[in-house]
C-alpha cells in the first residue's frame, strides 16, 4: 500500500516517497520524518481547513488552552489533499510499528490564532499518535519556543535530565512545515502558547493496528 500514488489534479503523488527517512529523535519511541513535496498539497489543503474553520457547526472551540480550534473527521472532508496526509500518517504507522494494517481511530486538525495553546495531556484508546505541521504560523522574534510542540512526560529521560522520573526539562522534538512525527499516545504532550498572526496549523490521528469497539472520545485535548 505504501507505493501507492494519489493522483492530485493531473500530478501523480507518491504517498510514502522513495528514500523517505524515518528518524529516531529524542527518545527511541519517538520518531519523525519530513515530506519535502508540501508545495504539491499544502495551499489547497490549508485553504481547506481555513474553510472548514469558518464552519460553525464543524469546528469545536472551548478555551484558550484546549488546543486552538478543532475540525474532526479528515475522512469526511472531500478533500484529495487531506486524503493523502492521511495515508502517509497510516503508512508511517505501519513502517514504525512494523505492522500491516493502521486504522485511525480519531483525526482532527487544530488551528491556533494569536494566544492559543494546548495544556498537557495524553491521547486515550490509542497505540500511537501521529502529529503534522502544516503551517508553522509567524516566527516569534522574542520567544523561540512560541507555538512549539513539546512532550512533558516523565517516563522520557530527554525530560529528564536532572533526576529520574522528575520532569524538569520538556523535549522539543522541532517541527517545521512537512514533519510529521509519531509517539505512543500515552505520553504527555503540549504546544506553548502560540503568539503570531498568521494561523498556526496542525493534524493529528490517532492509530491502533485494529479496530475498537465504541465512538472515538472527542475530548478537550489533543494536537
Ligand atoms: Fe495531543
Amino acid at each position: 500500500m505504501d507505493n501507492d500514488v494519489i493522483q492530485l489534479g493531473l500530478k501523480p503523488i507518491e504517498v510514502w516517497p522513495k528514500d523517505q527517512i524515518i528518524e529516531t529523535c529524542g527518545n527511541p519511541t519517538i520518531c519523525s520524518t519530513h515530506f519535502l513535496d508540501v508545495q504539491e498539497y499544502h495551499p489547497r489543503l490549508i485553504a481547506k481547513i481555513l474553510e472548514l474553520e469558518e464552519h460553525q457547526r464543524l469546528r469545536k472551540r472551548s478555551f484558550r488552552g484546549a488546543c486552538g480550534t478543532k475540525i474532526h473527521h479528515l475522512d469526511t472532508w472531500l478533500n484529495t489533499e487531506a486524503e493523502l496526509i492521511s495515508l502517509r500518517a497510516r503508512a508511517f504507522f505501519r513502517r514504525v510499528l512494523e505492522c500491516e494494517d493502521a486504522v485511525v481511530d480519531l483525526s482532527w486538525a487544530n488551528i491556533y490564532r494569536n494566544g492559543d495553546f494546548c495544556m498537557p495531556h495524553s491521547h486515550v484508546r490509542s497505540t500511537a499518535s501521529v502529529v503534522y505541521c502544516v503551517e508553522t504560523g509567524d516566527e516569534d522574534v522574542e520567544d523561540s519556543l512560541s507555538g512549539q510542540f513539546g512532550f512533558v512526560d516523565p517516563r522520557l529521560s530527554s525530560c529528564c535530565p536532572d533526576q529520574e522520573g522528575c520532569v524538569t526539562k520538556p523535549f522539543y522534538p522541532g517541527m517545521k512545515m512537512g514533519t510529521m512525527i509519531i509517539f505512543p499516545s500515552q505520553l504527555v504532550h503540549t504546544v506553548n502558547a502560540y503568539l503570531g498572526k498568521r494561523p498556526r496549523i496542525t493534524l493529528s490521528w490517532n492509530i491502533n493496528k485494529n479496530p475498537l469497539p465504541g465512538s472515538p472520545l472527542i475530548t478537550n485535548a489533543g494536537e
